[in-house]
Parts: C-alpha cells; sequence; structure tokens
C-alpha cells in the first residue's frame, strides 16, 4: 500500500482530451503468474499489471521457489510443473489482494506441505469460509475462517459444488483444488462470473471444460507454459469511461482494453444510460477479447442495474454510482449485496461519502438508490483504504461545486499506480 497522505486536494480537470492505455488487467496478471508456476516451462508475461495486489502474488510465488523476472510489465515465470512448489519457510503474506488469499487457498490445499497465509487488516476481515468450506468437502484441511489461514497439505478428492454465491474466486479456488484431486470437480454457478481461469488453463491443456454454468474440471498432470499478453483492464478504464461521459467538451480514447464478454456489463450500463462509447479495433489475444474505444460526453440518465448483469460489472459499481449522480432521474443497485464484503464496504462507504456532498441517496441491503441530475459540493473524502474508492471519488469531485481532498491517494497503488498521471495527463 502506498504512503497515506492526509487530505490531498482533488484538482480538477474540467473537460479532458487525449489518448491512454491502463494498466493489464489485474485477475488475468494473477493467473498468468500462479498457473505459469505450476505449468511446464517458462511463462512470458507482456502488460502485466505492476499493482501491489499482482506483486503479492510474485512474492508468495517466490517464496514457494519459483523463480520470476520482472522488467517493466514484462514478467517471466520459470514454471516447476504441477508438483514443483515448495513449502516457504514463512507466512506467505497476501497483502491486499483478497485473490492472491483466495487462490492461494485452492492451489495450495493439495500440495505435500503446510503453509499459513495472512494478509493486511482489510484482507484480515474478508470471509475466507467462502473457499475454505467447500475446499474441506474435497478434503482440505484449513484452519480458521479469516485470516491467518493455516493450511496442511491433504489428499483431495473431487466434489459437485453448488455455488451459493457468483465469486470467480471461489470458483478459481476449486478449480484449482480440482487439478489435484482425484475424480472429476463440478461446480455450479449461480450466475456466470469472470472465465479468465478456465481461458488460461484450457489453453495450457488441462482437462476443463466449461458447459453454460457448469465447470468440469480433473485432476491434470501437465500444464504446457503459454506466453500471456495481458489486456488493459475494464475495471481500470472504467474509471475514464465515467469521466469522458459526465465532462463537458470531452473525447478520451482507451486502448487495448479487455473486453472478454463476462466483465464489460459496465458497457451496457453506460449505453443502457445514454453514453457515448465507440468500440473499435476489436481482436482477440490469447484467447481474450480485446479492443479500443472512444467516448465522448453525452448526457445521461438514470437506470436500473440488477441481477445476473451483477457479476459483469461487480468492481465498476462504485465508479457506475458516480455517473449515476450525474444522470437525470433515479438510479437503481440491487443484487449486489457482494459490496459489502469488497475491499472494504463499499454500499456504506459509497453512500457516507456520497452524502458528504449533498447527494440524494439510499443505502438498501443489496445496494443503494441514487437520485441524480442535481447539482453536487465537493467535501473531505475517505476511500477507507480501498483504491476503487479513490478513482471514483476523484471522478465525483470534478463536477462539485468548490473543493475536495481525499485521505489516501497512495491506495491506488493496489490496481493503477499511475492513476493520477493518466488523469490529470488529459486535462486540455
Ligand atoms: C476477481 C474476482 C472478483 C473481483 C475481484 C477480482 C478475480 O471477486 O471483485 O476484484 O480476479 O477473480 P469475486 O470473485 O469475489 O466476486
Amino acid at each position: 500500500m502506498g504512503t497515506i497522505n492526509t487530505k490531498t486536494k482533488i484538482n480538477k480537470i474540467g473537460r479532458a482530451k487525449g489518448c491512454i492505455a491502463v494498466p493489464g488487467d489485474k485477475s488475468i496478471s494473477h493467473r498468468a503468474v500462479m498457473l505459469g508456476a505450476i505449468a511446464d516451462g517458462t511463462t512470458h508475461i507482456s502488460g502485466f499489471l505492476n499493482g501491489a495486489d499482482c506483486t503479492a502474488t510474485i512474492n508468495c510465488f517466490r517464496d514457494m521457489g519459483i523463480e520470476i523476472e520482472c522488467s517493466g510489465d514484462s514478467v517471466t515465470v520459470h514454471g516447476k510443473g504441477m508438483h514443483g512448489l515448495k513449502a516457504p519457510d514463512k507466512m506467505l503474506y497476501t497483502a491486499n489482494s483478497g485473490t492472491t488469499t483466495r487462490l492461494l487457498c485452492g492451489l495450495l490445499c493439495g500440495q505435500p506441505f503446510d503453509v499459513s497465509i495472512t494478509g493486511d487488516a482489510s484482507i484480515c476481515r474478508r470471509p475466507m469460509g467462502r473457499v475454505t468450506k467447500p475446499l474441506s468437502q474435497m478434503g482440505a484441511d484449513i484452519e480458521n475462517e479469516y485470516c491467518p489461514l493455516h493450511i496442511h497439505g491433504s489428499a483431495l478428492h473431487g466434489i459437485e459444488y453448488d455455488m451459493p454465491v457468483a465469486s470467480a474466486q471461489v470458483k478459481t479456488a476449486l478449480i484449482l483444488a480440482g487439478l489435484y484431486a482425484d475424480g472429476e470437480t463440478l461446480i455450479h454457478e449461480k450466475e456466470k462470473s469472470r472465465d479468465h481461469t478456465e481461458l488460461m488453463l484450457s489453453a495450457m491443456g488441462a482437462d476443463i471444460h466449461t458447459d453454460g454454468l457448469d465447470i468440469r474440471v480433473k485432476k491434470t498432470e501437465r500444464l504446457n507454459a503459454q506466453n500471456v499478453k495481458v489486456p488493459g483492464d475494464i475495471s481500470s478504464a472504467a474509471f475514464f469511461m465515467v469521466l469522458g461521459s459526465i465532462l463537458p467538451d470531452s473525447e478520451i480514447t482507451i486502448l487495448n482494453t479487455g473486453m472478454n464478454p463476462t466483465r464489460t456489463g459496465i458497457i451496457d450500463v453506460l449505453l443502457a444510460m445514454g453514453a457515448d462509447i465507440e468500440i473499435t479495433n476489436e481482436r482477440v489475444s490469447a484467447g481474450e477479447k480485446t479492443a479500443d474505444m472512444i467516448v465522448r460526453s453525452s448526457s445521461l440518465k438514470g437506470t436500473e442495474i440488477g441481477g445476473d448483469i451483477i457479476p459483469r460489472l461487480i468492481d465498476e459499481l462504485p465508479v457506475i454510482a458516480v455517473a449515476a449522480v450525474f444522470a437525470e432521474g433515479t438510479t437503481v443497485i440491487r443484487d449486489a449485496a457482494e459490496l459489502k464484503v469488497k475491499e472494504t464496504n463499499r454500499i456504506r462507504a459509497v453512500v457516507d461519502e456520497f452524502k458528504k456532498c449533498g447527494i440524494d441517496i439510499e443505502e438498501t441491503d443489496d445496494g443503494m438508490i441514487i437520485h441524480g441530475g442535481k447539482s453536487i459540493h465537493g467535501a473531505d473524502f475517505a476511500a477507507y483504504g480501498d483504491h476503487r474508492m479513490a478513482m471514483s471519488l476523484t471522478i465525483l469531485a470534478q463536477l462539485a461545486e468548490g473543493d475536495s481532498t481525499l485521505d489516501d491517494v497512495g491506495c491506488v497503488d493496489v490496481s493503477y499506480p499511475t492513476f493520477f498521471d493518466d488523469f490529470y495527463g488529459l486535462k486540455y
């Protein structure tokens, strides 16, 4: 995590014009290191996200004997095969990263060694029972439902599991355990969550098959290393999609953004709100769709967001809430209770911070209701150490009357260390 600066002023850029390429996708970057470590051969990753979360993943794998070289956004992982990880001689530290913590539970519970995992204060508050419980049905032996977790390596067997929540982290933990489990692991998803693990594992030759909401995986003795070109993270592009839509006289081109259909809910929602988003240069790179986007100023209107679109935009909801503030009419976000167990409780955090600037917003059990289109004033904002809150509040402050400050600009390092450079670079 970056340094905490008390009350950094959020400068207003007025209008935005220019071209940016947001850093690499966080989910894909984590997976490329993890799967590269247990593959046979060398994985060259380009476009890797050099953020604090993915660095935590690299450090954990180095602690388990994997040689990893980093140079800018290029990372080389020297895989040691399915049985090549070694017991770390200290507790693994996953910092602020839920993805690292949960995926490691799945990958490590079937190894022939014991390992303990912990992270920062936010990670220690986040529920791990959602992975440890189904993993224990597979034979895993994991102490605690909150970090620190103590994993005693065990023999695993496949299970059939109906997922109670839509979560790619839970799904991936079970898939990774399934690679080491006797028999077949069959997972039924509630709603389709991001499928980067399934795509990367298939490309590496794992015995994995997806049919709608069902995923079947069998014990796998060998993964073949693949080079991975990581596309820009649509969750990072989201801040600029909203910025370009709400600021007057603005046009932002965002190059090479991941367009995996399990991640593009924000495009559907912003288009439904009346945004002007042009998608160009669509292509497929290493199994993942990518494209460029041109976002222009527009007049937004309120909308309803709920149901199976939620997992396709879960991380973008705080900045979608910002769009709703500047949209005419009411926006209702429902079925999003998962926001309560992110880096912070993002329903409570959005509602409390938005209220500070006079926004008409109500908290509900599973989301929020925003009455938009009214003028707002600046405020002293708290980010709760949450990278996506910090970036969303920076966008919100742009159209507020008067000054705003943010208590922690450093936390953007988790997913977008160069956010403020890209942001202020768009002023013209
Ligand atoms: C992620 C999955 C999502 C998302 C997180 C990254 C992943 O969490 O919020 O930022 O890489 O698998 P859930 O799977 O818990 O919804």
